[in-house]
Protein backbone atom coordinates (compact mmCIF):
# COMPACT_ATOMS: atom_id res chain seq x y z
CA UNK A 1 0.00 0.00 0.00
CA UNK A 2 1.15 3.57 -0.62
CA UNK A 3 2.45 5.72 1.83
CA UNK A 4 5.40 6.34 4.40
CA UNK A 5 8.72 7.31 3.42
CA UNK A 6 10.38 4.98 0.79
CA UNK A 7 13.97 5.60 2.11
CA UNK A 8 12.56 4.23 5.49
CA UNK A 9 10.83 0.80 3.92
CA UNK A 10 14.09 0.40 2.37
CA UNK A 11 16.24 0.25 5.70
CA UNK A 12 13.57 -1.56 7.09
CA UNK A 13 13.65 -4.00 4.48
CA UNK A 14 17.11 -4.39 4.07
CA UNK A 15 17.74 -4.97 7.51
CA UNK A 16 15.15 -7.74 7.67
CA UNK A 17 16.98 -9.28 4.85
CA UNK A 18 20.16 -9.47 6.59
CA UNK A 19 18.88 -12.00 9.47
CA UNK A 20 18.68 -14.40 6.71
CA UNK A 21 20.69 -17.28 7.14
CA UNK A 22 22.12 -19.79 4.13
CA UNK A 23 19.49 -22.50 4.40
CA UNK A 24 16.72 -20.84 5.15
CA UNK A 25 13.12 -21.05 4.62
CA UNK A 26 11.82 -17.48 4.43
CA UNK A 27 8.47 -16.45 4.35
CA UNK A 28 7.91 -13.53 2.00
CA UNK A 29 5.54 -10.89 2.76
CA UNK A 30 3.39 -8.65 0.48
CA UNK A 31 3.15 -5.02 0.04
CA UNK A 32 6.01 -2.27 -0.83
CA UNK A 33 8.10 -2.61 2.54
CA UNK A 34 8.77 -6.15 2.08
CA UNK A 35 9.88 -5.84 -1.88
CA UNK A 36 12.21 -4.03 -0.12
CA UNK A 37 13.98 -7.08 1.64
CA UNK A 38 12.53 -9.91 -1.21
CA UNK A 39 15.32 -7.98 -3.50
CA UNK A 40 17.66 -7.30 -1.22
CA UNK A 41 17.48 -11.77 -0.82
CA UNK A 42 17.65 -11.42 -4.16
CA UNK A 43 20.58 -9.65 -4.60
CA UNK A 44 21.96 -12.07 -1.68
CA UNK A 45 21.18 -15.00 -3.56
CA UNK A 46 23.31 -13.88 -6.78
CA UNK A 47 25.86 -13.40 -4.42
CA UNK A 48 25.69 -17.19 -3.50
CA UNK A 49 22.93 -17.61 -0.79
CA UNK A 50 21.36 -20.47 -0.80
CA UNK A 51 17.55 -19.81 0.62
CA UNK A 52 14.19 -21.00 0.01
CA UNK A 53 11.29 -18.46 0.18
CA UNK A 54 7.42 -19.17 0.54
CA UNK A 55 5.24 -16.39 -1.24
CA UNK A 56 2.25 -14.74 0.55
CA UNK A 57 0.80 -13.49 -2.49
CA UNK A 58 0.62 -13.12 -6.24
CA UNK A 59 2.83 -9.98 -6.06
CA UNK A 60 5.26 -11.68 -4.15
CA UNK A 61 5.62 -14.73 -5.54
CA UNK A 62 6.43 -12.41 -8.79
CA UNK A 63 8.93 -10.22 -7.54
CA UNK A 64 10.89 -13.66 -5.92
CA UNK A 65 10.68 -14.87 -8.86
CA UNK A 66 11.89 -11.99 -11.14
CA UNK A 67 15.17 -11.51 -8.37
CA UNK A 68 16.04 -15.48 -8.82
CA UNK A 69 14.47 -16.43 -5.06
CA UNK A 70 14.00 -20.32 -5.29
CA UNK A 71 10.37 -20.78 -3.99
CA UNK A 72 8.68 -23.80 -2.39
CA UNK A 73 5.38 -24.21 -0.41
CA UNK A 74 4.37 -24.53 3.18
CA UNK A 75 3.25 -28.15 2.64
CA UNK A 76 6.84 -28.88 1.25
CA UNK A 77 8.76 -27.51 4.36
CA UNK A 78 9.68 -28.80 7.92
CA UNK A 79 10.37 -25.31 8.80
CA UNK A 80 9.44 -21.93 8.14
CA UNK A 81 13.13 -20.29 9.70
CA UNK A 82 12.30 -16.98 8.96
CA UNK A 83 9.04 -14.73 7.92
CA UNK A 84 9.38 -11.03 7.15
CA UNK A 85 6.02 -8.89 6.29
CA UNK A 86 4.61 -5.35 6.56
CA UNK A 87 2.12 -3.97 8.31
CA UNK A 88 -0.62 -1.14 8.36
CA UNK A 89 -0.52 -0.67 12.02
CA UNK A 90 1.58 -1.42 14.67
CA UNK A 91 1.04 -0.44 18.39
CA UNK A 92 4.22 0.57 19.64
CA UNK A 93 3.00 0.93 23.93
CA UNK A 94 5.34 -0.83 25.41
CA UNK A 95 3.72 -1.19 28.75
CA UNK A 96 0.61 -2.12 27.37
CA UNK A 97 -0.97 -5.93 26.33
CA UNK A 98 -1.21 -5.33 22.49
CA UNK A 99 2.14 -3.85 22.29
CA UNK A 100 3.53 -5.33 18.54
CA UNK A 101 -0.23 -5.92 17.66
CA UNK A 102 -1.20 -5.47 14.05
CA UNK A 103 -3.28 -4.62 11.68
CA UNK A 104 -2.45 -5.91 7.99
CA UNK A 105 -4.63 -6.64 4.66
CA UNK A 106 -4.31 -3.47 2.95
CA UNK A 107 -3.32 -5.45 0.51
CA UNK A 108 -6.20 -8.19 0.48
CA UNK A 109 -3.14 -10.89 1.28
CA UNK A 110 -3.83 -11.14 4.88
CA UNK A 111 -5.02 -14.82 4.82
CA UNK A 112 -1.95 -16.32 3.58
CA UNK A 113 0.18 -13.76 5.39
CA UNK A 114 -1.01 -14.85 8.58
CA UNK A 115 -1.07 -18.85 7.67
CA UNK A 116 3.02 -18.26 6.80
CA UNK A 117 4.39 -15.61 9.53
CA UNK A 118 2.28 -17.74 11.86
CA UNK A 119 4.36 -20.55 10.89
CA UNK A 120 7.71 -19.39 11.35
CA UNK A 121 9.98 -19.70 13.86
CA UNK A 122 10.69 -16.00 13.68
CA UNK A 123 8.06 -13.50 12.55
CA UNK A 124 9.33 -9.65 11.60
CA UNK A 125 7.64 -6.82 10.74
CA UNK A 126 9.07 -4.72 8.78
CA UNK A 127 7.78 -0.77 8.78
CA UNK A 128 8.13 3.09 8.36
CA UNK A 129 7.70 5.12 11.48
CA UNK A 130 3.89 6.62 9.67
CA UNK A 131 2.43 2.63 11.01
CA UNK A 132 3.12 2.96 14.72
CA UNK A 133 0.66 4.04 16.60
CA UNK A 134 -0.55 3.58 20.15
CA UNK A 135 -3.67 1.57 19.51
CA UNK A 136 -4.92 -0.04 16.67
CA UNK A 137 -7.62 2.43 14.99
CA UNK A 138 -7.48 1.44 10.99
CA UNK A 139 -10.29 -0.40 9.10
CA UNK A 140 -9.47 -4.36 9.84
CA UNK A 141 -9.32 -6.20 6.60
CA UNK A 142 -11.66 -9.23 6.45
CA UNK A 143 -11.62 -11.56 3.54
CA UNK A 144 -14.92 -13.53 3.65
CA UNK A 145 -16.43 -15.75 1.31
CA UNK A 146 -18.45 -14.28 -1.70
CA UNK A 147 -21.62 -15.66 -0.50
CA UNK A 148 -21.25 -14.89 3.20
CA UNK A 149 -20.60 -11.10 2.38
CA UNK A 150 -23.83 -9.61 3.56
CA UNK A 151 -24.61 -11.98 6.64
CA UNK A 152 -20.87 -11.43 7.84
CA UNK A 153 -21.64 -7.48 6.89
CA UNK A 154 -24.50 -7.50 9.32
CA UNK A 155 -22.98 -9.63 11.89
CA UNK A 156 -20.01 -7.05 11.70
CA UNK A 157 -22.12 -4.03 12.57
CA UNK A 158 -23.40 -6.06 15.86
CA UNK A 159 -19.83 -5.81 16.80
CA UNK A 160 -20.20 -2.45 16.23
CA UNK A 161 -18.48 -1.41 12.64
CA UNK A 162 -19.21 0.00 9.53
CA UNK A 163 -17.84 -2.27 7.00
CA UNK A 164 -17.46 -1.72 3.36
CA UNK A 165 -17.38 -4.34 0.48
CA UNK A 166 -13.47 -3.30 -0.70
CA UNK A 167 -14.24 -1.80 -4.37
CA UNK A 168 -11.69 -2.45 -7.68
CA UNK A 169 -9.76 -0.33 -9.17
CA UNK A 170 -9.63 -0.60 -13.30
CA UNK A 171 -12.69 -3.01 -12.77
CA UNK A 172 -16.44 -2.67 -12.17
CA UNK A 173 -17.03 -3.91 -8.59
CA UNK A 174 -15.46 -5.64 -5.54
CA UNK A 175 -11.88 -6.65 -5.12
CA UNK A 176 -10.99 -10.61 -5.92
CA UNK A 177 -8.42 -11.91 -3.23
CA UNK A 178 -5.89 -14.08 -4.66
CA UNK A 179 -8.46 -16.68 -2.97
CA UNK A 180 -11.18 -15.91 -4.44
CA UNK A 181 -12.90 -14.09 -1.56
CA UNK A 182 -13.96 -10.64 -0.93
CA UNK A 183 -13.02 -7.98 1.56
CA UNK A 184 -15.02 -5.95 3.62
CA UNK A 185 -13.19 -2.82 5.42
CA UNK A 186 -14.31 -2.87 9.20
CA UNK A 187 -13.87 0.57 10.77
CA UNK A 188 -14.23 -0.04 14.41
CA UNK A 189 -12.58 3.09 15.61
CA UNK A 190 -9.81 2.88 18.80
CA UNK A 191 -9.69 -0.85 19.26
CA UNK A 192 -8.91 -0.92 22.98
CA UNK A 193 -9.11 -4.94 23.08
CA UNK A 194 -8.02 -6.60 19.73
CA UNK A 195 -7.38 -9.88 20.85
CA UNK A 196 -11.14 -9.93 22.24
CA UNK A 197 -12.01 -8.82 18.48
CA UNK A 198 -9.76 -10.85 17.30
CA UNK A 199 -11.77 -13.55 18.48
CA UNK A 200 -15.40 -12.52 17.66
CA UNK A 201 -14.20 -12.29 14.17
CA UNK A 202 -12.58 -15.73 13.27
CA UNK A 203 -16.06 -17.27 15.57
CA UNK A 204 -18.04 -16.16 11.90
CA UNK A 205 -18.60 -18.82 9.86
CA UNK A 206 -17.82 -17.68 6.42
CA UNK A 207 -14.86 -14.98 7.44
CA UNK A 208 -11.68 -16.79 5.84
CA UNK A 209 -9.50 -14.75 7.66
CA UNK A 210 -9.11 -11.19 9.43
CA UNK A 211 -6.28 -8.66 9.62
CA UNK A 212 -5.69 -8.65 13.58
CA UNK A 213 -2.35 -9.77 13.80
CA UNK A 214 -2.24 -9.96 17.90
CA UNK A 215 0.73 -11.43 20.13
CA UNK A 216 1.98 -13.24 16.55
CA UNK A 217 5.01 -10.97 15.84
CA UNK A 218 8.74 -11.30 17.33
CA UNK A 219 9.56 -8.05 16.43
CA UNK A 220 9.57 -4.99 14.44
CA UNK A 221 11.94 -3.14 12.43
CA UNK A 222 11.26 0.71 11.63
CA UNK A 223 13.03 2.12 9.35
CA UNK A 224 13.79 5.87 9.92
CA UNK A 225 16.33 8.34 8.29
CA UNK A 226 19.30 7.16 9.80
CA UNK A 227 18.91 3.97 10.72
CA UNK A 228 16.67 1.02 11.49
CA UNK A 229 14.80 1.27 15.35
CA UNK A 230 14.28 -2.74 16.54
CA UNK A 231 11.40 -3.49 18.59
CA UNK A 232 11.79 -6.96 20.27
CA UNK A 233 8.16 -8.69 21.82
C1 LIG B 1 -0.96 -6.88 2.52
O1 LIG B 1 -2.24 -7.35 2.57
C2 LIG B 1 -0.66 -6.12 3.76
O2 LIG B 1 -0.83 -6.87 4.91
C3 LIG B 1 0.74 -5.53 3.66
O3 LIG B 1 1.66 -6.34 4.29
C4 LIG B 1 0.67 -4.19 4.27
O4 LIG B 1 -0.35 -3.50 3.59
C5 LIG B 1 1.98 -3.44 4.21
O5 LIG B 1 2.21 -2.87 2.97
P1 LIG B 1 3.25 -1.69 2.76
O6 LIG B 1 4.59 -2.21 3.18
O7 LIG B 1 3.20 -1.42 1.29
O8 LIG B 1 2.78 -0.54 3.56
Amino acid sequence: TAGGSDAAKRAAGERAAEAVEDGFVVGLGTGSTTAYAIEALGRAVADGLEIRGIPTSFQSRRLALEVGIELTTLDAVETVDLAIDGADQVVDAPDADGHGALIKGGGAAHAREKLVDTAADRFVVVADPSKLAPTLERSVPVEVLPDAHTVIADRVRDLGSEPTLRAAEGKDGPVVTDNGNLVLDCAFGSIEDPDTLATHLSRLPGVVEHGLFVGLADATYVGTADGVDVREY
